[in-house]
């Protein structure tokens, strides 16, 4: 009840999420993807709609069941999310891309299931196209883009060559290492940099920090 009652700061505010993984198939039978699990970016989309905002949520795989009230498109490929993604761009005031991508993807899919034979197999991948990339290089002014950055080691730097790189008004990192952050967990212990200050938040669950996180995208877009 105390979510319902949350505070419409969002009313008219089109914002498209992205959650889970990408999946890159090999062949009918296998593929190549990550361990995200959407819960993160679920999150966010809930926020945002409990907050009377317009969500899209394009979702590669997830398990989860998607928030109510929120438009959702399902996506299993990168290719496919990044035309789900640059379809519905246009129209957003705010874009937040919690989606972990596949970077790369098999430079061929065999129409039938492979068939093993030497005891070694080499598969050639080719690189996906960065979708948050590509917003940023296409993005309007009144457009507020917040990626997501997940590290293992040198968190701050790597996430903020990421926000410049890719032109975001904010990328939220976490390190993988890090105890109740990063994929599958309940809990998430996350920094938001943007290209004046960083903001660390303590561990909390992924429903808090979802909260904090918009709420500093929505300070910052003011
Ligand atoms: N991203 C994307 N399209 C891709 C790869 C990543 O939109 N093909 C987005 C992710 O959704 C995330 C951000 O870029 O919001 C950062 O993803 P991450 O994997 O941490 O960084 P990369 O830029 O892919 O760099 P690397 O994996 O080499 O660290
Ligand atoms: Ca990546």
């Amino acid at each position: 009840l105390k979510e319902i009652a949350m505070e419409k700061d969002m009313k008219g505010v089109n914002v498209l999420v992205t959650a889970g993984a990408t999946q890159e198939a090999i062949d009918p039978v296998r593929y190549i993807t990550n361990h995200s699990t959407g819960k993160m970016g679920y999150a966010l989309a809930r926020d945002c709609m409990l907050r009377g905002a317009n969500v899209t949520l394009v979702s590669g795989q997830s398990a989860l069941t998607p928030p109510p009230f929120t438009t959702v498109i399902s996506v299993t490929s990168a290719k496919e999310m990044f035309d789900a993604v640059t379809e519905h761009a246009e129209s957003q005031d705010i874009i937040i891309k919690a989606a972990a991508v596949a970077d790369y993807r098999p430079a061929s899919i065999a129409a039938e299931k492979m068939k093993k034979k030497e005891d070694a197999l080499t598969i050639e991948l080719e690189r996906t196209d960065d979708i948050l990339k590509y917003l940023g290089e296409h993005k309007h002014p009144q457009q507020f883009l917040c990626g997501f950055s997940m590290e293992t080691e040198h968190m701050l730097e790597n996430s903020r060559k990421k926000l410049e790189k890719k032109h975001l008004d904010m990328i939220v990192a976490n390190n993988l290492k890090q105890a109740g952050a990063g994929f599958g967990t309940d809990t998430n212990v996350v920094t938001m940099i943007t290209p004046q200050e960083e903001i660390a938040l303590e561990l909390m669950s992924k429903e808090e920090a979802a909260h904090a996180i918009v709420s500093q995208i929505l300070k910052n877009r003011s």
